[in-house]
């Protein structure tokens, strides 16, 4: 049978590994496919590169444009990142009838609407299985898996960087800048790890599965976007002594009101399965109305993991070469004219719980001068720690409390009143929590 001619762009960590997998896995993948996948031509910024694959009989050349333009090329594999060069890429090999398969979130989140516009026209397919949470195959559980639903929301850990440096400092006590230089050694971490830490990346991947689980418009500007920079390992330690993991986590959720789309550190019980998700791993969590919740886990970056998706839709490419194009799985699971625009929340009009913490004079009254303000605001709270101050903080306590659950703009309103208070010094902290039942 006549091979599928496949073209890589990027030959680095992710591009390494599906070298190694489709050559390693050859016998079986053509099996699955019916036909082979040869990679036949491979691009690489920089040639002189050391690499983790082999690429005996693979063209290795500088040149992207030379893969996109190839008329032997029957799909590329577009795995250089960041969405300059990426989309003019793409753009171009769509333009030219190749099917293409990404493992790029920040394309797919921020372009993802007119490439597969583009796409459409063209008839060929852009596959983006490894574009969120890496070897999970949470693109296709929800787009095919879970078609028969209402998903009513869903919640995942879908950056491992993130989830890695939490579970060091909870565990071992670890310094945020030397887990995070660990993770960009093992090469979890994006080239600009801001991105990870300060919630990018996971915003891109949750605004992938809002769209293919709502049937809504990628919009990766409408979700509200908070990293774990800020997170102490205090917090993390009193989240512990209250039942609860602080988690980093994308959550798009169904209301009466519309959709909210939020990623940010959240308190989540910890006896939850997902509260137990250490490392690098990723964990989504997806609530839908007939099959109830169902948790998709497994590693989320890394060289073979992210691999493994990006076979997988080369497979699905090569199955559904000869399908009719209206007639194979819609790029965002719903029919292009039938998906809609339901409002996006703001976020102040999002309902959450919270924990807080502020650091209080030592003295009487403090407590009931912020309860009091609670108390207008129609807050209820649910539990109070208060701990001994630190030598250097003499004459000050730290108070903790967990309020229920109150809608975003009330909790602001509040925060705002005590900080103005002469016995709360600097700012409330807060993380919201979520109870995931
Ligand atoms: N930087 C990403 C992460 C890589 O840490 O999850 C996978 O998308």
């Amino acid at each position: 049978m006549k091979p599928v001619n496949v073209g890589l762009l990027g030959l680095g960590t992710v591009g390494g590994g599906t070298v190694n997998v489709l050559s390693r896995n050859a016998n079986e993948i053509t099996r699955r496919a019916g036909r082979p996948i040869h990679i036949v031509k491979a691009s690489a910024r920089d040639l002189s590169r050391p690499r983790i694959c082999d690429t005996t009989g693979i063209e290795v050349t500088s040149d992207p444009f030379a893969v996109v333009n190839d008329p032997n090329i029957d799909v590329i594999v577009e795995l250089i990142g960041g969405n300059e060069l990426a989309l003019e890429l793409v753009k171009k090999a769509i333009a030219n009838g190749k099917h293409v398969v990404t493992a790029n979130k920040a394309l797919i989140a921020l372009n993802g609407n007119e490439l597969f516009a583009l796409a459409q026209e063209k008839g060929v397919m852009v596959a983006f299985e490894a574009a969120v949470a890496g070897g999970i195959p949470i693109i296709k559980a929800i787009r095919e898996g879970l078609a028969g639903n209402r998903i009513e929301w869903l919640a995942g850990i879908i950056n491992g960087t993130s989830n890695f440096i939490l579970t060091e400092m909870r565990d071992k006590g670890r310094e945020f800048a030397a887990v995070l230089k660990e993770a960009q050694t093992l090469g979890y971490a994006e080239a600009d790890p801001k991105f990870d830490v300060e919630g990018i990346d996971a915003a891109h991947k949750l605004t992938i599965l809002a769209s293919i689980a709502f049937g809504i418009p990628l919009q990766f500007d409408r979700i509200y976007t908070e990293g774990i920079s800020r997170v102490r390992r205090e917090d993390v330690s009193y989240a512990e002594q209250l039942g609860y993991r602080i988690k980093h986590l994308g959550i798009a959720r169904r209301t009466s009101a519309g959709i909210e789309l939020r990623v940010h550190p959240t308190l989540i019980p910890y006896r939850r399965l997902i509260a137990n998700v250490d490392g690098v791993m990723n964990a989504v969590l997806v609530k839908s109305d007939a099959v109830g919740p169902t948790l998709y886990y497994g590693a989320g970056a890394g060289a073979d993991p992210t691999a493994s998706a990006v076979v997988a839709d080369l497979v699905d490419v090569v199955r559904t070469l000869t399908t009719d194009p209206e007639n194979r799985v819609p790029h965002l699971a719903f029919q292009p004219a039938a998906i809609s625009d339901i409002p996006i929340l703001p976020m102040a009009e999002v309902e959450t719980a919270y924990y807080l913490r502020m650091e209080a004079a030592d003295k009487p009254g403090v407590l009931a001068d912020v309860t009091r303000i609670f108390g207008d605001q129609d807050i209820s709270i649910e539990a109070i720690l208060q701990k001994e101050p630190p030598v250097e903080n003499v004459g000050t306590v730290s108070v903790i409390m967990l309020s229920q659950v109150v809608k975003e703009k009330r909790m602001n309103e509040a925060l705002k009143r005590i900080e103005r208070l002469d016995s709360i010094k600097g700012k409330v902290i807060r993380i919201r929590r979520e109870n995931l039942g």
